[in-house]
């Protein structure tokens, strides 16, 4: 196996992938005269935003070495699992359905399987592979994307699992090929890797240290973007409220800012600024990091959404050192508080894990507490799982399995109860949606999400589609509201 120490690299190495992709592209125009259609590919994503924005990136790489989607994985000439391991249910569904593509490579032995992502920087999972799953052809880690190229042509003139996971990041790779699943929203990378080390997450393990972008290439990205007919963005991070620590200040001779940006507020002032870029939102803000002056920059820049995803994890002091979070529950409701007073209307969402070793009844009853104060509009709760190689894994004090589903089940439903009655006080009002796709009742019907990021669905043509629309509030379901169209903005 080749588990590389990470080679040097330079900030423009997607450039040395341009002989790869050349060659994909005349075996794939080969590929095309012989079989009289292109080849395929399917691309299968685990996990968060970044994986899905790599994924975008793949897709990128893909198109310009001549590939076009398959619509069902029996079409394709090529799939690829991004992976996820935050927790194992995602690591189990990954191994199943890989499992379930060995009667596919059966039938089709050209049939190229590609492993990637977070799971694979972790050596025992490359193990599992190598030994359970011979039908993969290629495995490579979260550190190496922008290699794909290489690695890809190198399948096809070899049929032994090729294995090239680097054990460290490098700098930022830049240039690298995007195609956006939805057009008018895009994610856009701020910065990469975690430094948080929260005690239960391999995330630090996976993706490595912290590195933030320049705001040069962040702002010229998200211009393209505006320029292609994006109306929002997503800043992404694991912790964008530590953007910009080790970056040298830019010196800037150009007029256009970006001498100012020093740290998250600025950056997102900064990228307020960009002419036509509708609606800002980012994730994800870690608490001990969120400063008032993030507070007053979404305050006073009109197109940045009232909007925070504000994972709190635990509500129990204790739970959170041992998490090590670096908030305690009050601080946590004080954020809270201030950020409410100065937005007002601002939705507010979270992250909860339930049954981190060491967790008591007495603990439960905080974070229960916790979410009847904080009352949030939307929250994701866990269960805790163990990571092997993280501390928490290591302590010998784990909540029983049966514990961990009680508080689970227990919190899920309050929570729930909490979510559908908040949702209720919508109903009569009229917010401005950003129209995103047709509804899953078909022709005549849309969904789009208002600034606070719910869903909302209602009745009107698919050329409303990237348009502006306020719409009025008439029902609130469970997790989504429904309504009518009341005007159509320009
Ligand atoms: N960087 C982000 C989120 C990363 S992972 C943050 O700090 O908020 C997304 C969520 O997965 C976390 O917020 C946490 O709630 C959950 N999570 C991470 N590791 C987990 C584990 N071992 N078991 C259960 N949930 C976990
Ligand atoms: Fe994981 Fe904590 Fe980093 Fe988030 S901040 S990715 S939870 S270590
Ligand atoms: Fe994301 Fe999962 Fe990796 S949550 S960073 S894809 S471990």
């Amino acid at each position: 196996m080749k588990r590389t120490e990470r080679p040097p690299l330079s900030a423009s190495a997607y450039a040395d992938q341009s002989y790869y992709i050349q060659i994909q592209r005349n075996l794939n125009a080969q590929f095309e005269i012989d079989h009289d259609r292109k080849r395929r590919f399917m691309i299968m994503t685990y996990g968060c935003q970044m994986n899905e924005h790599d994924s975008e990136k793949l897709t990128g790489m893909l198109g310009e070495m001549g590939y076009v989607e398959a619509l069902k994985k029996e079409d394709a000439d090529l799939i690829i699992f991004n992976t996820c391991c935050v927790r194992e249910n995602a690591e189990l569904r990954v191994y199943g359905n890989l499992g379930a593509l060995k009667p596919l490579k059966k039938k089709n032995p050209d049939l190229r399987i590609v492993v990637c992502g977070c799971m694979m920087q972790q050596p025992h999972v490359v193990e599992e592979i190598k030994a359970k799953y011979a039908h993969v052809s290629l495995v490579f880690g979260t550190h190496n994307l922008h290699q794909f190229p290489h690695l890809l042509s190198q399948t096809y003139t070899s049929s032994h699992l090729l294995v090239d996971v680097w054990d460290s990041e490098g700098e930022v790779i830049e240039g690298l090929p995007v195609t956006r699943k939805v057009g008018i929203k895009a994610y856009v990378n701020i910065m990469y890797g975690c430094n948080n080390f929260c005690t239960y997450c391999i995330v630090p393990y996976t993706r490595g240290r912290e590195r933030s972008r320049t705001p040069e290439s962040i702002v010229r990205e998200i211009e393209g973007l505006v320029r292609d007919g994006a109306k929002e963005v997503t800043l992404l991070g694991q912790n964008v409220n530590s953007y910009g620590r080790g970056l040298e200040p830019s010196a800037d001779s150009t007029g256009e800012g970006f001498e100012a940006v020093k740290d998250f507020p600025s950056l997102l002032e900064r990228v307020s600024q960009i002419e036509g870029l509708k609606r800002i939102r980012f994730m994800t803000s870690h608490p001990k990091d969120i400063s008032d002056e993030l507070i007053e920059v979404m305050a006073r820049c009109e197109n940045i959404c009232e909007y925070l995803h504000l994972p709190v994890q635990s509500g129990s002091d204790k739970v959170l050192k041992a998490m090590n979070r670096h908030y305690t529950k009050g601080q946590y409701l004080d954020i809270l508080e201030r950020a409410r007073r100065r937005i007002p209307g601002l939705a507010v969402t979270t992250d909860i894990i339930v049954g981190f070793p060491g967790e008591t009844e007495a603990d439960h009853e905080e974070t229960m507490s916790l979410i009847e104060e904080a009352r949030y509009d939307s929250a994701f709760t866990f269960m805790y799982s163990i990571r092997t190689g993280t501390p928490a894994a290591e302590r010998e004090d784990q909540v029983p399995e049966d514990v961990k589903h009680a508080r689970f089940d227990r919190m899920l439903k309050r929570m729930n109860d909490i979510v559908i009655e908040k949702n209720k006080v919508h109903v009569g009002e009229t917010y401005e949606v950003l129209v995103e796709q047709q509804g899953k009742d078909g022709e005549g019907t849309l969904i789009g999400r208002t600034r606070h990021n719910h869903l909302v669905a209602f009745e009107g043509p698919l050329d409303l589609v990237g348009a502006f629309a306020m719409v009025k509030i008439t029902k609130s379901k469970n997790f989504s509201l429904v309504g009518d169209i009341v005007e159509v903005l320009a």
